[in-house]
C-alpha cells in the first residue's frame, strides 16, 4: 500500500499535499515526494525514509507556491526505499509527474519497449513506466492528460491507483483505478483524489467513490469521471462521517480490525503476478539458479512468532509438493543447537518486518554454513531480505498493530507460491498440477472474505469468555499450528493464559488443565478430505467435555456432525484441507482483538511488545 494525495484549488498545495501525507503514512513510510506546478514548471522533491526527511529537504531546498500538487508516502513493492525509486516519477521532458498506489504486472516489458525505443529510464520502479507512457501518448491524445491516461491504463495490467499532473495543464489533475483504492474529497473551489478520505477530511466531508477502472479529472471547480472506455462513468458519492485519526484507520476503532479486514487484499495482492506469460510460477528476486534449487535435499525454515507459525503450515504444503523433508526452526534456537545445515539446504526465513534479530542472525548462521537461502517478507529493502538469496515479497501492505494478521496469511501464501516453485523446478509436479492449486490459491481472497462474515458472532463470543483465565486451543493437521497461532494472539493482546496443542497429545498431559469452565477453541479439520481426524478430534472434544471444558468449534459449512459436540461453533468456507489455516485463523484473530478489547486493553500496541523485535 502507499498513501496518495492529489490536490487543484485556492490553497497553497504544498500544505494540502503533505498534510494529507501525514494522515497517510501509515500506509508507507519507505519514502515520500512531491511534485507542484508553478508558472508552468514542474518542481519535484523527493527523498527516502519518513515523511520527515522530505520535510526537512522541503526546508532546505523548497518549492515554488501552487496550487496544484499530487504527493505520495511509499511501501516499496518494486525497487528498494531509495531516493531514486521515491515517487513522483518524471517524464523524460520533465513536464509530467506520477504516483501509484498497486503493482503494475506487466511492467518488465513496458519497460523493456520504453528502453528499445531510447528512452532513459532512472528508477528500479514499476510506477516510472507511466511517466514515459504518458508523455509518449499525449500528442495522440491532442496533449489531453485525460486522454492519454485513458490510452496508457488500456495497456497496464495489474493493480493501480494513479494520479498524473502536467506542466503544460497547471490547472488539472488526473487519477485512474484499478483494484486499488482511490476516493475523490469535492471542496469549495477545491477538490481532492486520495487512496483515503484520511488526506482530506480536515477540509471536506464530500467525497465520491471511484468505481473500477475509471479515470477522473478535477480542477478547482470541476470533476469529471469517465470509464477507461471513455462513457461517461457513475459514481457514488458519500459524506465522510469519520474524523481524521479513525479515518487513518479506514473507518475502524483498531489497525488490528482493519488489517483483519484487509486480509482478502493482501492475500489478493500476495498473489497477484506470481505466473509468468508461460503460466509458470515466478519469484521476486529469485537469484539461486533452477539447478540450485534442484540440488536442494532439505528445507529448513527459521522464524518466529507468527511468521514460525505460518512456517509450521507451510511444512505441510511444501513436504507434500515436493516430497523434501522440511524442519521448521525457531529462529532464536536455530544456530545453537548445532544444526545440520549446509550446501544441500535451502533455509527460508519468514519474516513481516525484515529486522527481527533472531531470524537475521539464523539466516548470517545459515548462509555462513554454505545454505542457499530465501526470505519471505513483506518490508521490501529490509535487511533479512537483502541479506537472501532469494526473495518472495508478501504485498500485505504495512502491518501497524504489533499482532500480525495480514502478515500470517501472507506468509502462508508466500510459502505456498515457493513450494510450487521448487515443486515446478524439480518436476515434483506437473503444470497441470500446479495450475490446479493455483486456482485453489486464486479462490482464498473470496474464502478469506467469507470468513470474515464470522466477526460479529466471534466477538459475541468472545465476550462470553471475558472473565476467562485460560483458554485453551487444540488442532490437527494444519490445524495444529492454527491453535498455536491462535494462543499467541490471544495472549499477546488479553494477557491471558493461553496455549496450543496439537488435540493428540491432549491425553499426554495437558489434559489435566480442564476443569468445569475451561473455554477450549477447537479447529476442527474438515469432514469431507480428513474423515479420520475429524473422528480424531471428536474423540479429544469429548475427552475435555466429559471433564467441564467449554468449546467453541470453528468448523467448515455443512459439518454438521460437529454441532452437537460443541457449546459454540463459527462456520468458515470450505477450502481446500491445505488452506484450511487462510480462514480458520481470522475467527481466532477476532477472538484475542475482542477479549482483549473488552479487557480495556491497548490493542494495537499491547504491554511489553514492539511490531519488529531488533534484539536478539
Ligand atoms: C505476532 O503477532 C507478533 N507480533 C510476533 O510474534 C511476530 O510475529 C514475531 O516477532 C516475528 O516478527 P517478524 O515477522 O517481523 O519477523
Amino acid at each position: 500500500m502507499c498513501g496518495i494525495v492529489g490536490y487543484v484549488g485556492r490553497q497553497q498545495a504544498l500544505e494540502v499535499v503533505v498534510g494529507g501525507l501525514r494522515r497517510l503514512e501509515y500506509r508507507g513510510y519507505d519514502s515520500a515526494g512531491v511534485a507542484v506546478i508553478a508558472d508552468g514548471t514542474l518542481s519535484v522533491r523527493k527523498k527516502a525514509g519518513k515523511l520527515v526527511n522530505l520535510q526537512t529537504l522541503l526546508g532546505e531546498d523548497p518549492l515554488p507556491g501552487s496550487t496544484t500538487g499530487i504527493g505520495h508516502t511509499r511501501w516499496a513493492t518494486h525497487g528498494g526505499p531509495t531516493d531514486s525509486n521515491a515517487h513522483p516519477h518524471v517524464s523524460e521532458d520533465g513536464s509530467i509527474a506520477v504516483i501509484h498506489n498497486g503493482i503494475i504486472e506487466n511492467f518488465a516489458e513496458l519497460r523493456q519497449e520504453l528502453t528499445a525505443a531510447g528512452v532513459q529510464l532512472s528508477s528500479e520502479t514499476d510506477t516510472e513506466v507511466v511517466a514515459h507512457l504518458l508523455a509518449r501518448e499525449l500528442p495522440a491524445a491532442d496533449h489531453d492528460l485525460t486522454g492519454a491516461m485513458l490510452s496508457v491504463c488500456s495497456g497496464l495490467e495489474g493493480a493501480f491507483t494513479l494520479v498524473a499532473i502536467d506542466a503544460r495543464h497547471p490547472d488539472v489533475v488526473v487519477a485512474a483505478r484499478r483494484n486499488s483504492p482511490l476516493v475523490v474529497g469535492i471542496g469549495d473551489g477545491e477538490n481532492f483524489v486520495a487512496s483515503d478520505v484520511a488526506a482530506f477530511v480536515d477540509y471536506t466531508r464530500q467525497a465520491l467513490e471511484l468505481g473500477q477502472d475509471q479515470v477522473v479529472t478535477i480542477t478547482a471547480t470541476s470533476v469529471s469521471v469517465v470509464n477507461f472506455d471513455g462513457t461517461p462513468a457513475l459514481v457514488t458519492p458519500f459524506e465522510v462521517d469519520w474524523d481524521a485519526s479513525a479515518a487513518e484507520k479506514g473507518g475502524f476503532d483498531l489497525f488490528m480490525l482493519k488489517e483483519i479486514a484487509e486480509q482478502p487484499r493482501a492475500v489478493a495482492d500476495s498473489l497477484r503476478g506470481r505466473v509468468d506469460a508461460d503460466n509458470r510460477i515466478q519469484l521476486d528476486e529469485m537469484h539461486l539458479s533452477e539447478q540450485d534449487l534442484r540440488s536442494i535435499g532439505k528445507v529448513v525454515v527459521v522464524a518466529c512468532g507468527t511468521a514460525f507459525h505460518a512456517g509450521m503450515v507451510a511444512k505441510y504444503a511444501i513436504e507434500h509438493w515436493t516430497r523434501i523433508p522440511v524442519e521448521v526452526e525457531l529462529a532464536s534456537e536455530f544456530r545453537y543447537r548445532d544444526p545440520i545445515v549446509g550446501a544441500d539446504c535451502l533455509v527460508i526465513a519468514i519474516s513481516q518486518s525484515g529486522e527481527t534479530m533472531d531470524t537475521l542472525m539464523a539466516l548470517r548462521y545459515a548462509a555462513a554454513q554454505g545454505a542457499r537461502t530465501l526470505a519471505i517478507c513483506n518490508t521490501v529493502g529490509s535487511t533479512i531480505p537483502r541479506e537472501s538469496d532469494a526473495v518472495l515479497y508478501t504485498y500485505a501492505g504495512p502491518e501497524i498493530a504489533v499482532a500480525s494478521t495480514k502478515a500470517f496469511l501472507t506468509q502462508i501464501i508466500a510459502s505456498y507460491l515457493v513450494g510450487l516453485y521448487l515443486a515446478q523446478v524439480r518436476g515434483q509436479m506437473t503444470a497441470p498440477e500446479i495450475h490446479a492449486v493455483m486456482d485453489d490459491l486464486n479462490d482464498m481472497p473470496h474464502a478469506v472474505d467469507l470468513a470474515l462474515d464470522t466477526v460479529d458472532g466471534v466477538r459475541a463470543i468472545a465476550r462470553q469468555f471475558a472473565d476467562a483465565t485460560s483458554v485453551l486451543f487444540i488442532g490437527r493437521h494444519v490445524g495444529f499450528p492454527v491453535a498455536l497461532e491462535g494462543a499467541l494472539k490471544l495472549k499477546e493482546l488479553a494477557y491471558m493464559h493461553a496455549e496450543g496443542f496439537a488435540a493428540g497429545e491432549l491425553k499426554h498431559g495437558p489434559i489435566a488443565l480442564i476443569e468445569e469452565g475451561v473455554p477450549v477453541v477447537v479447529v476442527v479439520p474438515s469432514p469431507r478430505n480428513r474423515a479420520v481426524l475429524h473422528d480424531k478430534i471428536i474423540s479429544a472434544i469429548q475427552e475435555v467435555r466429559a471433564r467441564g471444558a467449554v468449546i467453541l468449534a470453528i468448523a467448515e459449512e455443512g459439518d454438521d456432525k460437529i454441532t452437537s459436540f460443541a457449546d459454540h461453533v463459527i462456520r468458515v468456507p470450505i477450502v481446500p484441507a491445505l488452506m484450511q489455516p487462510l480462514v480458520s485463523t481470522v475467527p481466532l484473530q477476532v477472538f484475542a482483538c475482542e477479549m482483549a478489547t473488552a479487557k480495556g486493553h491497548d490493542v494495537d500496541q499491547p504491554r511489553n511488545l514492539a511490531k519488529s523485535v531488533t534484539v536478539e
